[in-house]
């Protein structure tokens, strides 16, 4: 197995049949199949061949850089396949807000109202945690906003963290450009409207020309570092002011460089005339959204870029609510097995924590804010890692009665395996050595 296949690459080394450059190569390209293998069988709920594989690997000796995050998911993955309730291990994935304050204000968003900033204390136990993290998404607020954030970012970067931010990209320039570069940084960029008056109605305070600006520098400054492995996401909300130009996102992403492009709908949360999915709905949108999810799909293709279409599948002819509404029958047999094979509904409480832009924490974006385990502002990390909350979701979930704690869109299997179970995104250990 595995460690047979280290053995051979220490051979070859030793021998002088590889170079140092190429046994680390190797190496890596070894460690990222052994951690894609083992969740891939905790996915599978095969937690005896997970613990298997794990015997296999543990004394594989990786750089020193990157042993303690090695370890820790060697040790997550054999506690999810124990189906332990109390972790050892330490959190993998964060996704955490360092502001609410932004320096915008988008007619969709509210968020400014909290008033909020990660406070400095929980800035040295995030710290802390790099040397386990996996990845880190920053979020607002606006990132570029909170005065600690450069601190955050070195820190993620000394210790080979992959590091994802969203933000308005009006505050980016040459040196905050160079680095997020050179830190192989994935930036998530807001934008709402192509055309000035569309994007400055909807973020307003904003300024087309400037964001034009800073587009192409970034364009710039990513082609003259191609080696480097950033990321470039462009994330589109979609509305009534700016739906009949939604269909021309995937052209304005291979201008700019963007390799992957989210369309997402207006959330439920936020009552606006301009929320044509939940509160201003009418057959005309519905018909529009289902054009416009076949010209993206098409033209995505071609262009190759990642679509992330999180838009609803309308059936207008029958008058059907969004297909993703109806639990089908093939649902509930999925159900059924999953139960069957022991199935975890979802990973999240085993690996991540999400820090939202009012302190408030959940295990992950999509959990249910009823529920928080706990408050950065108040509550050690640490202790809320395993705290008594933290427990509750995990045992429910175990004892296959989430219905108690999670949202239901997760629990009725409108929310994509992928993502409850976090399937492993091979970008996470781009490492160099
Ligand atoms: C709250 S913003 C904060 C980060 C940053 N300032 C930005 O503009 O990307 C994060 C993301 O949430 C999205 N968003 C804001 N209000 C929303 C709403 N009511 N429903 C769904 N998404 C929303 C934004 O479009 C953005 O992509």
């Amino acid at each position: 197995m595995y460690y047979s296949e280290y053995l051979n690459l220490k051979t070859d080394l030793e021998r002088g049949y590889k170079t140092y450059e190429n046994y680390e190569r190797s190496l890596q390209k070894l460690i990222n199949k052994i951690i894609v293998d083992v969740q891939q069988k905790n996915i599978e709920g095969d937690s005896k061949k997970a613990i298997e594989i794990i015997n296999n690997v543990k004394n594989i000796k990786v750089p020193s850089g990157i042993q303690k995050r090695f370890d820790n998911i060697l040790l997550n993955e054999s506690e999810i396949a124990e189906r332990k309730i109390v972790l050892k291990s330490k959190v993998r994935r964060l996704y955490c807000a360092v502001t609410s304050f932004c320096n915008i204000k988008c007619i969709m968003c509210d968020i400014e109202k909290h008033k909020w900033e990660l406070p400095e204390r929980a800035i040295e136990e995030i710290i802390g945690l790099m040397p386990y993290l996996e990845n880190v998404m920053w979020q607002g607020g606006e990132v570029f906003f909170y005065k600690h954030f450069e601190k955050l970012m070195d820190s993620a970067n000394l210790n080979k963290v992959n590091q994802e931010i969203v933000t308005n990209g009006l505050l980016l320039n040459e040196k905050n450009i160079n680095k997020l570069v050179d830190y192989n940084v994935d930036l998530g960029i807001s934008i709402d409207g192509l055309t000035k008056d569309v994007y400055e109605y909807i973020r307003a305070g904003a300024n087309f020309d400037k964001l034009i600006e800073n587009m192409a520098l970034l364009r710039k400054i990513k082609s003259q570092n191609t080696k480097k492995k950033s990321h470039l996401r462009l994330n589109v909300l979609v509305m009534k002011k700016n739906i009949d130009q939604i269909e021309f996102f995937p052209e304005f992403a291979i201008e700019y460089g963007f390799t992957r492009l989210c369309v997402n709908p207006f959330g439920p949360d936020f009552i606006s005339q301009e929320n044509i999915f939940h509160y201003n709905k009418n057959d005309e949108f519905k018909f529009k959204i289902i054009d416009i999810k076949e010209k993206l799909s098409e033209k995505c293709k071609k262009m190759n870029i990642e679509l992330v279409d999180s838009l609803p599948n309308y059936e207008i002819a029958n008058d059907l609510p969004p297909k993703h509404e109806n639990i089908t029958k093939e649902d509930i047999k999925n159900e059924v097995q999953n139960v069957a094979k022991n199935l975890l509904l979802c990973h999240a409480p085993w690996r991540k924590l999400f820090i939202d832009s009012n302190g408030t924490i959940v295990p992950e974006c999509l959990c249910n804010r009823e529920h928080p385990i706990g408050n950065i502002s108040t509550d050690k990390i640490d202790e809320i890692w395993n705290n008594k909350n933290m427990q509750i979701y995990r045992k429910k979930i175990i004892d296959n009665s989430p219905q108690e704690i999670c949202k239901s869109d997760c629990v009725e299997g409108r929310i994509p395996e992928k993502v409850l179970k976090d399937v492993i995104n091979t970008n996470l250990f781009w490492w160099e050595f």
